[in-house]
């Protein structure tokens, strides 16, 4: 087996965490369980870019149990968690390529190795390995033997379905991002507290009082901004899409144009997915001591080149947080690089909503080993059935139960004909 991890000395602390996580993943668990006795990933090979957190550990093991041989590769530099690599590594056997702080050069090297285990289906997270795969540099023989891949985020989505559209893209995707036991709870939920985690770790800043300017006010920028309200902070959300900014304004947020907003901020967090949000005009008149932060994908979101332009200086203040002091002499911080703070600064998302994004993650995979016959080319949706199955599994996990309806219920919401 092939790896290119940190070093194997932190297995156990590895174990330790991805065990604990487990605990909060009763919905995977149980899709393991079944695995281990169907086998529906038998004599297929899974190339897999994702971060390489605890409850990824989760999914692998789950993969594996289903008869996979799998290979990990990391969705970002700075996100993988070199412990969990270790464990994954010396207990599980798993070939991962992934160092945290590895260099570009080495981050898509480590691509390549999983590439090199010709998979028959890949998984990724912001399609960096998808676009590897169709790329110049990559063996062409090596994607004609995908059957299909999954996607686990918006970004990766957005970029998947221009492939799709400039018809470049050469087997089918299945869009886990867009289910809906994925971004109501995952994007909302777990990027809306884990943010604020990576934040809070980074600064130990009281959010109670503070001015916290949100850039998007999407599935995840909703979750950041009303469990910033619940910690006391004043919200100010900025939009480029009418109906968005016009819901954040029905949820109670001021909204303003991020020139307008910056001035006030003591606290800017970009989530849109689009490129330098936060640029030169904001950097010039942002307050004293402003902190920058970014949960978007990629580190695009801030325009970290302008920014280093109209600085005269560059420190380290603590761990995580660059110091850039300007011309006439303000300080503006930058968190973690301005790569995703919920994975560079904290742990990610808690393992119990990555439960459901990644047994969605484990059935969608299930689904095309029995159908990888009939799809298509293209980027689809998850099928109906599989979100439903999640989110009821998931409610059996908490102990919930729920009504259903009586057969005139029934009747009465698939007729046209009862309006009285
Ligand atoms: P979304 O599409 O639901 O929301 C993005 C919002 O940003 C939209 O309402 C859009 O109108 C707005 N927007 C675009 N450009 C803007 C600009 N210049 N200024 C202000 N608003 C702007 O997307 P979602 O699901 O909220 O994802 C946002 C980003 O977060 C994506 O890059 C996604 O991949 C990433 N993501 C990060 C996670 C994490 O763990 N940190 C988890 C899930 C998603």
């Amino acid at each position: 087996m092939n790896y290119d991890i940190k070093t194997t000395e932190l297995a156990l602390t590895g174990k330790q965490r991805i065990d604990w996580a487990d605990r909060f993943m009763p919905v995977l668990a149980s899709i393991r369980a079944r695995f281990e006795t169907e086998r529906p990933l038998d004599g297929f090979t899974i190339a897999a870019c994702l971060h390489v957190t605890t409850e990824t550990a989760n999914l692998m093991k789950t993969l594996k149990a289903g008869g996979a041989e799998v290979a990990l590769c990391a969705s970002n530099p700075l996100s993988t968690q070199d412990d969990v690599a270790a464990s994954l590594v010396a207990d599980e056997q798993i070939g991962v390529f992934a160092i945290n702080g590895e260099d570009t050069e080495t981050y898509y090297q480590h691509i390549d190795a999983t590439l090199a285990l010709h998979p028959t289906i890949t998984m990724d997270d912001g399609a960096d390995l998808v676009s590897r795969l169709h790329s110049e540099e990559t063996n062409p023989a090596l994607v004609e033997q995908v059957a299909a891949g999954t996607e686990e985020t918006t970004t990766g989505v957005i970029r998947l379905k221009s492939m799709a559209a400039e018809g470049v893209l050469k087997y089918p995707i299945i869009a886990v991002n867009d289910a809906q036991t994925k971004h109501f709870f995952d994007n909302r939920y777990g990027t809306g507290q884990s943010t604020l985690d990576g934040i809070i770790r980074a600064t130990n800043l009281l959010l109670a009082g503070t001015t916290v300017v949100v850039a998007g006010y999407g599935w995840c920028g909703r979750g950041v901004a009303n469990r910033a309200r619940g910690l006391g902070a004043k919200v100010i959300v900025t939009e480029v899409t009418a109906l968005r900014a016009l819901e954040a304004v029905m949820d109670g947020f001021r909204v303003m144009p991020m020139t307008e907003a910056v001035k006030e901020a003591e606290l800017v967090i970009t989530l849109t997915g689009d490129i330098h949000v936060l640029r030169k005009e904001h950097f010039e008149v942002m307050k004293d001591g402003a902190l920058i932060a970014n949960s978007g994908h990629f580190n695009v979101e801030i325009d970290i080149p302008a920014l280093e332009a109209l600085s005269i200086a560059k420190n380290t203040a603590r761990e995580f947080i660059e110091e850039y002091t300007l011309a006439d002499g303000r300080k503006l911080f930058l968190i973690g690089e301005g790569r995703l703070v919920n994975l560079t600064a904290a742990e990610g998302h808690p393992a119990s909503v990555m439960d459901m994004s990644f047994a969605t993650q484990a059935l969608s995979v299930e689904h095309i080993a029995k159908n990888r016959d009939s799809l298509q080319k293209g980027v689809y949706d998850v099928p109906v059935a599989i979100d439903e199955n999640v989110a009821r599994l998931k409610l059996e996990a908490f102990g919930i139960q729920i009504d259903t309806l009586t057969p005139a219920q029934e009747k009465y919401l698939n007729s046209w004909e009862m309006g009285t």
